[in-house]
């Protein structure tokens, strides 16, 4: 599998990388594929699809552990990341960015994970009632400390309150990456950024707008979240709406049976273009090779718990998209359903 750095750091991985948050979180019956996900997670690093995305929060804690399980034996073979910032409350989640937080939570993931090391660790969401320079601060020292190789943030929900937690969950669109923004400029000031993680994909390209500029500048990696549109991308969904309450998709707007329905038209031109380049190739394989095609630096974290998808991701990075077909893909109609 073709190799990309992590911003201008020295750290190298596969090209595409595994999202493992399906395997303990987010989609129904995710708990109950625990053995599935161990196989998907060994099939990843057998393709060099290296960058294994988790959180603490997954689960919570499960995905760590599931990892841990792999990790005691291949942590060579990876490239660690995970998340700090998050609390799954009573009710809602919660950020909490308080220093000596993070230094208990990073300690707990270590311990989890089954290493003595982290690759990246991100900030999943800043607390609003922590400066996000004292919280990126304690970050910092984990590195100098050696628990930590480099440091992300992550761009991809919106306000996390540890009160409420209203609008966790809900992706960034649009200008609502200026926030991002604000908090990248504030925190590089502290200590440097190495990798940015946003919702990236052929229906949500907002990050393209300002975010990829401003990483690319940078030398930031940029890791493309939800480079599936969770799922929908890859034309095997049925378009009949109806996820069980605990599946994200449940409350997100495209995933009514009517916005199924109304951008099945993304979901055709994928797999006109997937045609062309052979019955073997996927729409799921376009859409992660789009998301290649947007810079040296992003690198997509596709999301599953089965072998099968972990196997044909991995095959995207050896398809390269042409002229025509980046033409065909920007010239889709846009995505309908908006959170707004
Ligand atoms: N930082 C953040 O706040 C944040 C937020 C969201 C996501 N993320 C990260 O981004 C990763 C990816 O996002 P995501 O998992 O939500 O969405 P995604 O990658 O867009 O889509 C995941 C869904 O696609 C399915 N799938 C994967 N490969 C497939 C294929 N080749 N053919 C058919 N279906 C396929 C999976 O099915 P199965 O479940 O059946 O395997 C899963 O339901 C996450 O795992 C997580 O690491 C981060």
């Amino acid at each position: 599998m073709e190799r990309r750095t992590i911003g201008a750091t020295a750290l190298e991985v596969g090209a595409i990388g595994l999202g493992c948050m399906p395997m303990s979180w987010a989609y129904t019956g995710s708990q109950q594929r625990g053995e599935e996900s161990v196989r998907a997670l060994h099939a990843a690093l057998d393709r060099g699809t290296n960058l294994l995305d988790t959180a603490d929060m997954y689960g919570p804690f499960t995905n760590e552990l599931l990892l841990g399980r792999v990790l005691r034996q291949r942590r060579a073979e990876a490239f660690v990341s995970t998340k700090v910032g998050l609390l799954v409350g009573d009710q809602h989640v919660v950020a909490n960015g308080r220093p000596a937080y993070v230094r208990r939570a990073c300690d707990a993931s270590l311990r989890r994970l089954q290493t003595d090391v982290i690759d990246l660790y991100q900030l999943h969401r800043a607390d609003p009632e922590v400066p996000i320079e004292e919280t990126w601060g304690a970050m910092a020292d984990l590195v100098r400390a050696g628990k930590v190789r480099a440091l992300g943030l992550c761009a991809v929900g919106a306000r996390a309150s540890r009160r409420s937690g209203t609008g966790v969950g809900r992706p960034v669109r649009g200008g609502l990456h200026d926030g991002t923004i604000r908090q990248l400029d504030r925190v590089q000031q502290v200590f440097p950024v190495s990798a940015v993680q946003a919702e990236l994909s052929v229906w949500s390209p907002e990050a393209l707008e300002r975010l990829l500029p401003w990483c690319e500048a940078r030398g930031v990696g940029l890791l493309a979240a939800m480079p599936l549109g969770n799922g929908y991308l890859t034309g095997t969904l049925t378009t009949g709406g109806g996820f069980e309450p605990d599946d994200v998709r449940a409350r997100h707007p495209r995933f009514t049976a009517e916005m199924m329905a109304a951008n099945q038209p993304v979901v055709a031109g994928l797999r006109r273009v997937a045609r062309r380049h052979g019955p073997e190739v996927s729409p799921a394989q376009v859409a992660l090779a789009w998301v290649l095609s947007r810079g040296r630096g992003v690198i997509p974290v596709p999301g599953t718990k089965r072998e099968k998808w972990v196997r044909e991701n991995a095959g995207a990075s050896a398809l390269v998209l042409t002229e025509g077909d980046l033409e065909e893909i920007a010239g889709l109609p846009g995505a309908r359903g908006s959170w707004d």
